[in-house]
């Protein structure tokens, strides 16, 4: 299934592995379509994707906003939804040991990684086109996971769950799952020096002795919305770190 022409919808395609999947799709001559809060991102962001891109501001764990999004897009082939789980600096260095996470905490990891998902799949499935898809965002946690991270790894699982259940449910639309290891994004660009120095003692252990790049993850992203035949996949792309 070629993606010429096709109309893909990314939100959290401003930075990171969102853009390189929106830049990739872009080169391959879909319609892009991508979602961020800041306005000003997501117009640098089309500077640099070129060719058929449309911005729309949006904060995906907004339910409301969500379904308003979805209904004023009309219909579309293809659907992603990659907000971290820490989008913001202050979030990032919060990821601490489980019983010492303030209140609210392990919510918001999941308001951010899992219901930022849920409410995509909700509002945007009955606007896909027949063969259309949708690819979630897991990560390589709940096959191998580190201390500070039960939060984001608890999303990470349930997304692969949830992704298995909708596979059943909104065929003939394929969900898919992609499954990155450790990636260098701007995202991932403000851990605090401990933490990096743990990603790159990660990097230095697995197979591929290197973190990834956000260009690796979305060429897997895109595989999965090509691929007619490939349904309730999890695509692992971590560098080989799961054997670790
Ligand atoms: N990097 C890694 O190592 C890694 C590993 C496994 C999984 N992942 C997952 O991959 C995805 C992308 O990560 P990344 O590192 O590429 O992130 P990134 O560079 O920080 O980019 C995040 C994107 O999401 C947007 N965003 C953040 N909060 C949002 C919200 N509430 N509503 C809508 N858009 C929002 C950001 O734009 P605004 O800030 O303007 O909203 C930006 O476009 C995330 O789901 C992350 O959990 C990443």
């Amino acid at each position: 299934m070629s993606l010429a022409g096709s109309r893909i919808v990314i939100i959290g395609g401003s930075s990171g592995i969102g853009l390189a999947t929106a830049k990739a799709a872009a080169s391959r001559g879909a319609r892009v379509v991508i979602g961020g809060r800041r306005r000003e991102r997501l117009q640098d962001a089309a500077a640099q994707i070129g060719g058929h891109v449309e911005t729309r501001a949006i904060d995906a764990t907004d339910e409301p906003a969500m379904e308003a999004f979805f209904r004023e897009l009309g219909q579309f082939d293809h659907l992603t939804v990659l907000v971290p789980s820490a989008p913001d600096k202050s979030g990032s260095a919060k990821l601490v040991d489980f019983l010492e996470m303030e209140p609210g905490q392990f919510e918001t990891v999941f308001r951010n990684r899992f219901w930022s998902q849920v409410y995509g799949v909700r509002y945007g499935a009955p606007r896909l086109s027949r063969g259309g898809s949708i690819v979630l965002m897991s990560s390589s946690q709940p096959r191998k996971t580190i201390p500070n991270y039960s939060a984001s790894s608890a999303a990470a699982g349930a997304i692969e769950a949830l992704a298995r259940s909708l596979a059943m449910e909104l065929a003939p639309i394929r969900v898919n799952v992609i499954a990155p290891g450790f990636i260098a994004t701007p995202g991932t660009g403000h851990i605090p020096a401990e933490r990096r120095a743990r990603w790159d003692r990660i990097a230095e252990s697995q197979p591929v002795k290197r973190l990834g790049t956000p260009e690796e993850i979305a060429g897997g992203i895109l595989f999965l919305m090509e691929n007619a035949y490939a349904t309730a996949t999890v695509l692992d792309i971590d560098g080989g770190y799961r054997l670790t």
